[in-house]
């Protein structure tokens, strides 16, 4: 039976959301699904893939989640990995404004973090969802900056999208369509 394991990152909790709704899709799916903090250790080595994500901050992955890529780096066998990243816009929904969130997609660069998953696994696919925002999770200057441009509190989860991804994670590991070995 394929096993994953799902690895998060989450500070305030949506990311965590995103993570139990890929692992709910793939356990449907019948495969075996382990959902674990990347606060806590990721025996990854047990499993046949990987789906690593993290809360966005200051552009980059929350300390947890850098910390297990630099593990990947320095281990033996490493299955292939999928990755996602959760901030205030995402591939399909935002929490931006539209005009802008168009700019971002088009020029914002992955973070830092998961360019260096590139190095140092074997990543498959990178995915940026949009996550949830209340009022109180910023500090003054966040708020102002935040409403200059264009920001609404909520939550922009997609969960079709993400159900999508998911799905397509299942469809690629079943078929081995995207088996680099
Ligand atoms: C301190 C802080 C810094 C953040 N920095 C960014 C950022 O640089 N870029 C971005 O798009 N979103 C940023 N966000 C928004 C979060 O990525 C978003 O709220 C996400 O859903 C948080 O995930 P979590 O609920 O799992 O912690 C930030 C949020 C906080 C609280």
């Amino acid at each position: 039976m394929t096993r994953i394991l799902i690895g998060y990152a989450s500070a305030k909790g949506s990311t965590e959301g995103v993570a139990r709704r890929i692992g709910e899709r793939c356990a449907a799916a019948g495969i075996e699904t382990k959902i674990v903090s990347t606060e806590k250790d990721l025996d990854f080595e047990q499993f046949d893939a990987l789906i690593l994500g993290s809360a966005v901050h200051n552009r980059d992955w929350l300390p947890s989640a850098h910390k297990v890529v630099d593990r990947l780096g320095s281990s033996g066998r490493v299955p292939p990995v999928w990755a996602f990243s959760v901030s205030t816009w995402g591939a399909t929904s935002t929490l931006l404004a539209r005009r802008l969130t168009r700019r971002i997609r088009r020029t914002t660069t992955e973070p830092k973090t998961v360019a260096f998953l590139r190095t140092t696994a074997d990543l498959r696919d990178h995915r940026q969802f949009a996550g949830v925002l209340k009022h109180g999770d910023w500090p003054l200057f966040g708020r102002i900056v935040f409403a200059l441009m264009g920001g609404r509190y909520g939550d922009a989860r997609d969960w079709s999208d993400i159900e999508m991804w998911a799905d397509a994670i299942v469809g690629q590991l079943r078929t081995g369509v995207s088996d680099s070995t």
